[in-house]
């Protein structure tokens, strides 16, 4: 597959985005937060955690509705974007341009992107609560997602980032911040779109070890696309990771390396979902899709 999203993706980014607005509408906003939240909501995002989430609860039943997971996926990009708009942070990486556009903070000001992070945060959580489960898979989604986002997850993966600032790492230390970083999220949705879909043990494992090999992915990807795609394509500056002298695993292993380790970790994912039937063919096409993204 090339860099372009196939249907399902496409059709998953539609899902979502009308998904947002119906639990996100716009309301008389005297102090732009909420104008905040919805700009780092709809600012032509990839939307790649909740077609994960799609993705796996169609793995686990082809017949579900995809409504159910509709504020599962929602919860992610919330949380997703909530990540994204501080991570852009002048205290964080400083980054103006984001998905083509000013970043939060220059749009509005750093306290509001501060305060709008802040919300989309609890909004993910306050979005899983108003899902049709039972208590009992709510309380599981809750966990997966505080657990992935936290000071276990990708909090500590953003801080062990910021403290690699002009450091060597090598390349277990390396992959335990991107696993952390990006891969603890990408796991999550992988697991809440599983479980709101009635996975079993057996299967929940295998799940996870193609998310585990995909959300590591992704971030070489994204150290890949740092140094490959012009920032016009990108939609966040190109060469940002080299600037900031960030330890990434193009600087670590090299490009071809780096390729090399994508394409591992792509047969990695593919492998663990052996035992998984046709039902699996979105999650497949998702794996394709990550290392061969151009953006
Ligand atoms: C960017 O995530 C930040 C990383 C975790 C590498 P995405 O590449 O999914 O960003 P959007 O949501 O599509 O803008
Ligand atoms: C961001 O990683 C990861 C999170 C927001 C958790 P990066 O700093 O590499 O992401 P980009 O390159 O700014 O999108
Ligand atoms: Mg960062
Ligand atoms: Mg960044
Ligand atoms: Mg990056």
């Amino acid at each position: 597959m090339s860099g372009e999203f196939n249907l399902f993706a496409q059709s998953c980014r539609q899902r979502i985005d009308t998904a947002l607005d119906l639990y996100f509408p716009v309301q008389d906003d005297p102090t732009r937060l909420r104008a905040a939240m919805r700009y780092s909501l709809f600012n032509g995002g990839k939307r790649v955690r909740p077609t994960l989430a799609y993705a796996a609860a169609l793995a686990i039943d082809p017949n579900i509705d995809l409504k159910n997971i509709d504020p599962i996926a929602c919860a992610l990009e919330c949380l997703h974007s909530y990540s994204l708009v501080h991570d852009d942070l002048p205290a964080m990486d400083d980054d103006d341009l984001r998905r083509g556009k000013p970043t939060c903070h220059i749009a509005f000001d750093e306290a509001t992107a501060i305060l709008a992070g802040d919300g989309l945060q609890t909004l993910a959580f306050e979005l899983l609560l108003g899902t049709r489960l039972t208590a009992e898979t709510k309380v599981q989604l809750i966990a997966q997602l505080t657990r992935a986002s936290g000071a276990e997850g990708m909090v500590l993966g953003q801080a062990i980032d910021l403290a690699a600032v002009d450091q060597q790492l090598n390349l277990a230390q390396l992959e335990n911040m991107h696993r952390h970083k990006t891969g603890a999220l990408i796991r999550a949705s992988v697991a809440m779109g599983a479980l709101a879909a009635g996975v079993d043990d057996r299967q929940l494992a295998a799940l996870d070890n193609y998310a585990a090999a995909i959300g590591l992915a992704f971030q070489v990807q994204d150290d890949i696309l740092d140094v490959t795609t012009d920032t016009a394509t990108l939609g966040k500056q190109q060469g940002a990771d080299i600037a900031r002298n960030k330890p990434t695993y193009v600087s670590l292993l090299g490009l071809e390396t780096a390729r090399a380790k994508a394409a591992e970790l792509h047969n990695q994912a593919l492998a663990s979902l052996e035992t998984f039937g046709e039902s699996a063919e979105h999650l497949r096409q998702m794996a394709d899709y990550i290392i061969h993204r151009i953006n």
